[in-house]
């Protein structure tokens, strides 16, 4: 029997990742991520109109600039490529909410997620935080319904959150990557945005993989700084950050299913060692379970179209 075992599954609690490069008419598959695109802003409209068909209603959006440079000026202003994409978004696709990335790892050449200061090979915090949110306040600008700040900068979310307000923008929300660990199920995603440090790790400014009371710390002080939901990423390895958020906090949380927990089951599938359907729903079914109200995943368009049929 093919039952259908998403057919009741809530949708509209996924958030689909989205990568967007500069370009017309690019729909470049991302080799280490089977089944995802890289997109330009024009087709990148188009996905998106597909995808509130298929029932998805919010997008999390990466850009892949073509120019890095230490200033970050592609991260910047109205013209930037995620600028331009939500914008597009917005005029064609409305009622879809759309989330934006607020990183410089894809932005730099050196590959690291904020502003190194001159000579050193450490970030420089108040420098990587005003670039954050005036990347932050361009989105809002744009149309952005959320901005995700990932850099793990100390003091981002209370920088956005004042930058937003001062410019009117109190409307806009913050998803924090508030517990966000230096993990290395990262690395298939570091391929997709071409972001990958080209020295050191980010082990200076990400959590370590046993720092659960400082997951937990940094949780409390993003929803003391106003976020309106905050994040453990990865999903699946910190599912007990996840239990022990919703248990002390009672807070909107976000679980990010990442890249190499995706690229995990993609290869298991391949090789026919579990029916893929299967596996993502009870894949999906334990972040649930331990407490996440919404989902970031890359199986997101593939589960809306199971559910249909
Ligand atoms: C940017 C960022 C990363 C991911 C999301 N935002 C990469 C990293 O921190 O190295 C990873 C997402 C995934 O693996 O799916 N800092």
């Amino acid at each position: 029997m093919n039952e259908n075992v998403f057919r009741n599954y809530p949708i509209k609690n996924l958030i689909y990742p989205l990568f967007v490069r500069e370009g017309k008419g690019v729909r470049e598959p991302v080799p280490s991520m089977q089944g995802i695109m890289r997109f330009s802003p024009d087709t990148l409209v188009e996905e998106v109109k597909q995808l509130k068909r298929l029932g998805i209603e919010q997008v999390l959006i990466f850009g892949v600039p073509r120019k890095k440079d230490d200033a970050c000026a592609g991260a910047l202003g109205e013209d930037s490529v995620v600028s331009r994409s939500v914008q597009l978004i917005k005029k064609e696709a409305p009622g879809v909410i759309v989330m934006t990335d607020i990183c410089l790892c894809a932005y730099t050449q050196h590959g690291h997620c904020g502003i190194i200061r001159k000579g050193a090979r450490k970030l420089d915090n108040g420098k990587t935080v005003r670039t954050l949110a005036l990347m932050a306040l361009a989105h809002a600008q744009a149309g952005a319904d959320y901005v995700a700040p990932s850099a793990m900068a100390d003091g981002q979310v209370a920088a956005i959150r004042s930058t937003l307000d001062a410019h009117g923008f109190r409307g806009v929300s913050v998803m924090a990557y508030s517990a966000k660990f230096a993990s290395l199920f990262y690395g298939p995603f570091r391929r997709a945005a071409d972001c990958a440090p080209q020295f050191g790790d980010r082990s200076g400014y990400q959590l370590g993989i046993a720092d659960r009371e400082k997951a937990l710390l940094k949780i409390r002080e993003d929803i003391e700084a106003k976020a309106d939901i905050v994040m453990v990423k990865p999903a699946l390895g910190y599912l007990d950050i996840v239990v022990a958020a919703k248990k002390r906090y009672g807070y909107p949380l976000a679980a990010y299913n990442v890249s190499g927990e995706y690229a995990m089951v993609k290869a298991g599938s391949k090789l026919g060692y579990w029916d893929e359907k299967k596996m993502v729903l009870e894949i999906l079914s334990s972040i649930h379970r331990a407490g996440a109200d919404l989902i970031i995943t890359y199986h997101a368009k593939d589960i809306a179209k199971w559910a249909r049929k």
